[in-house]
């Protein structure tokens, strides 16, 4: 009997086997997700190291679920003006260095301890991309340990935290000192 075309017709039988089979799959994999939530076999320690496949899984989401956002987001004119930029460094400091750390600072032991450590936003060649970072920090990322400022930041101060870190890659210690209104200029 062809497996395709009119002539196809296979009893009710397999079909419900078929069915029941696919249904049986589904429960047995829900539940086996459910029996290893309380089974304590995953380690969330944050000192124990992620596996690859954990990690890819996270940050595949993670990217796919941030640029599924991007759409709505229009970006201001006027993210190079000095004293906007002067304004986000300020606020940079603040609220952000304690874990993103900065060019001249020591990284703190909240930097060192988080799992995902806080990345570099001042590595030469990274492209702050508008759009991106304004989600970044408006909405955070679940547990990840970046905080979302949407209820603590107007839209304007987020926007000069964006221009600010538009001129973070590269930046020299003196310069971040600079723009932060930071003290200590010196390095690790
Ligand atoms: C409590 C620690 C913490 C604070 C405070 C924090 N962040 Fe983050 N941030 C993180 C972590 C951790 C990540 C990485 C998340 C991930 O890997 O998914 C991150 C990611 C980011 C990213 C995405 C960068 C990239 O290349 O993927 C940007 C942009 C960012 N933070 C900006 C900021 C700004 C601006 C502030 C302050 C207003 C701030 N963060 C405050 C921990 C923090």
């Amino acid at each position: 009997m062809p497996l395709t075309g009119p002539d196809w017709n296979p009893p009710l039988k397999t079909l419900f086997t078929v069915l029941l089979t696919m249904l049986g799959c589904v429960v047995a994999a829900a539940a086996g997700g459910v029996a290893y939530a309380y089974s304590g076999l995953y380690d969330v320690s944050a000192t124990t190291p992620d596996s690859a496949l954990f990690s890819w899984i996270v940050h595949k989401t993670s990217d796919s679920s941030v640029g599924a956002r991007l759409g709505v987001i229009q970006v201001p004119a006027g993210l190079d003006q000095p004293q906007k930029i002067a304004a986000g460094g300020h606020l940079f400091l603040q609220n952000c260095a304690v874990c993103h750390g900065g060019p001249g600072l020591t990284p703190t032991n909240i930097y060192l301890g988080m799992n995902p450590q806080p990345p570099d936003l001042y590595r030469a060649g990274r492209v702050p991309a508008s759009d991106e970072n304004f989600q970044f920090i408006k909405y955070g990322i679940k547990m990840s340990g970046m905080p979302g400022f949407s209820t603590t930041k107007t839209d304007d101060e987020i926007w000069s935290l964006v221009a600010f870190l538009g001129t973070a890659p590269g930046l020299s210690a003196a310069d971040f000192a600079k723009e932060t209104g930071s003290s200590v200029t010196v390095g690790k």
